[in-house]
């Protein structure tokens, strides 16, 4: 079952202008105001494999939040986000995903041609594959939703959020759309997601790169190479579902060194698909030679964040240490609690 992660409760709806009646025959309503949540993401297992229908496993980093406003707008839709502010349609590719995400929530709740003011806020970078895209997508359907009290259900929010999302990656997965609104680790497989248990005694350090990474490339690469030699490429796929499968039963049962071999296995899988890149790689290793049990690229890869797992939070702070002094340019320590799920 997916998240609920329904939008927050209605605020208001006011009568339209003149302007909106003269267009129409009936009174149109506008939102009044909304707001939506979501967080960032980090993949442990399954990226890219995942694409080609293999099992991934992925944590919600609820801490690190994305959050969504709108109102209505006088005039034009307006965006403001990062270091953009103006007119929506002018805001270019940058936050497609996010122009989409309004047209989408607005058919959905039947006012296509409202004008809305909309603002998103991060906790996390884009660009560096913790699921800013599909995060803020997900943030602004559910404002919008909001706005007009229209609810629907965790199917409907993850469909729209995928409508929104295949402008930025083509065909995604559907893992960040799941996993930037769960409320705990995801096995997500063909479209399937799960909350599993998490029993880990141990730290995952974040740390990004501060190079931008797009995954519309980073999967465009991967399609070409399997499309070359789809034998030696599905193998590697393949392996990387299989480490994703063991993983979720040592997450469950807190076998903390035989995941970090997983996550070095996996880095090496996924340097030969060619998403890894020098700046990663000095980072996976920096975070080894400090003490990591496991270090890896997570998401679309050529730049964007590496994570390793730390035995302690103290291994953790000198895993973090290392990692700024190999060019990390940000980091992230997260405690991984023990995660119950209920039958
Ligand atoms: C991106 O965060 C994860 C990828 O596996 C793409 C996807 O799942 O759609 C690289």
């Amino acid at each position: 079952m997916l998240d609920d992660g329904s939008a927050n409760p209605t605020v208001g709806l006011q009568r339209c202008a003149a302007g909106h009646r003269e267009r129409r025959s009936t009174v149109q309503l506008v939102p009044h105001a909304g707001s939506g949540e979501t967080w960032a993401k980090i993949i442990l297992f399954g990226e890219h494999s995942v694409v080609y229908g293999q099992p991934a496993i992925a944590l919600p980093l609820r801490s690190l939040r994305m959050r969504a406003r709108v109102s209505a707008s006088a005039g034009l839709s307006m965006l403001r986000s990062l270091d953009y502010e103006g007119p929506l349609r002018e805001s270019g590719a940058r936050f497609a995903c996010v122009r989409r995400a309004v047209e989408v929530a607005l058919d959905k709740v039947g006012h296509p041609e409202a004008q809305l003011s909309v603002e998103t806020i991060s906790d996390f970078p884009p660009e560096r594959g913790m699921g800013s895209s599909a995060a803020s997508a997900g943030a602004v359907i559910r404002a919008v939703l909001g706005a007009f009290g229209v609810a629907a259900s965790a199917e409907e929010l993850f469909d729209l959020t995928q409508r929104a999302e295949r402008v930025a990656h083509g065909k995604p997965s559907g893992l960040d759309a799941v996993a930037t609104s769960a409320r705990g680790p995801v096995q997500f497989q063909a479209g399937r997601m799960e909350i599993v248990p998490m029993n880990l005694d141990a730290h995952l350090v974040v740390a990004d790169s501060g190079i931008r990474g797009s995954t519309r490339v980073a999967v465009s690469g991967v399609r070409t190479r399997f499309e070359n030699d789809p034998g030696g490429v599905g193998e590697i796929l393949e392996e990387l579902g299989e480490l994703a499968r063991l993983a979720v039963r040592d997450v469950a049962e807190g076998e903390i060194t035989a995941l970090g071999v997983a996550m070095n296995r996996a880095q090496q899988l996924l340097a030969h698909l060619g998403v890894s890149d020098h700046h990663l790689d000095l980072l996976n290793a920096a975070a080894i030679r400090a003490g990591a049990l496991g270090a890896k690229l997570t998401g679309g890869g050529l730049g964007g964040c590496v994570i390793s797992l730390a035995p302690t939070v103290d291994a953790a702070v000198h895993i973090r240490s290392a990692l700024r002094a190999a060019g990390a340019v940000r980091t992230w320590v997260h405690p991984l609690h023990p995660i119950r799920v209920e039958a």
